[in-house]
């Protein structure tokens, strides 16, 4: 599969290049992305360029890893640069058949864009391409998260996720393992939230 844009009037998204290694490196030095992904730590220039030389193209080269930058609003013509990334976002596919595929979708902001809804936009376009016939077709999305990740837990809901889980030593993180959270969303469903937010839980 040829990487390709997807964009609408909050955002652009489009394949992370060479280009983007030093804003890639200069945001996985940040706290929270090392908290809460599973980037390396400590995150070194080779991991960014490993990530934008060998992980997105071969992700994009087997249809199995389909990752984008996040980028501001905006056409970009034809051999003109892509405006500088605020976020990185992406799909990774099972190996089902095509007519029951599922895609677990991850994502992360830098630091300075978070908290205005850019990132719930982009992850509303990555799940319309997934779900569409057109697109992937997908059966499933699933988001998984650690237990205390109230921001992606805020995402999720957003999009109309049901958290249906929280599973004991579900994800690894360096060498340990953590208690997750999962959450789905099928085709159907409304991309809006399904129930009340937990308000005894405080934020934090
Ligand atoms: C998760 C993350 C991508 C969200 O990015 P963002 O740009 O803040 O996302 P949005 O602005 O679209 O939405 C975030 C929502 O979470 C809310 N939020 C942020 N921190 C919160 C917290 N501690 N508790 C509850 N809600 C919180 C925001 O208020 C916002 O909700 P609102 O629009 O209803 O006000 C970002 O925090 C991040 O990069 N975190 C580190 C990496 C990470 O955790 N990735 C996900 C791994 S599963």
């Amino acid at each position: 599969m040829e990487p390709f844009a997807l964009a609408n009037e909050f955002v652009r998204l489009s394949a992370p290049t060479a280009s983007d290694v030093d804003d890639v490196y200069a945001a996985c030095q940040d706290e929270a992305i090392q908290r809460w992904t599973t980037v390396p730590s400590p995150y070194r220039r080779e991991h960014a360029r490993d990530f934008a030389g060998r992980f997105v193209p071969g992700g994009w080269a087997s249809g199995q890893t389909l990752t984008w930058a996040v980028r501001p609003p905006g056409d970009v013509p034809a051999g003109m640069p892509e405006p500088r990334l605020v976020g990185m976002i992406g799909l990774s596919l099972d190996d089902a058949p095509t007519s029951c595929r599922s895609a677990e979708l991850g994502f992360w902001m830098v630091p300075a864009a978070r908290g205005r809804g850019v990132l719930t936009q982009a992850a509303r376009l990555v799940l319309d391409y997934g779900f569409d016939l057109e697109g992937l077709g997908l059966a499933r999305v699933e988001w998984r998260a650690a237990v205390g990740n109230w921001a992606s837990r805020r995402v999720a809901w957003k999009l109309g996720f049901s958290v249906e889980a929280q599973v004991r030593g579900l994800l690894v993180h360096g060498d340990e393992r953590q208690d997750g959270w999962i959450g789905t969303v099928l085709p159907a469903d409304p991309r809006e939230p399904n129930e009340p937010w937990p308000a005894e839980l405080a934020r934090g």
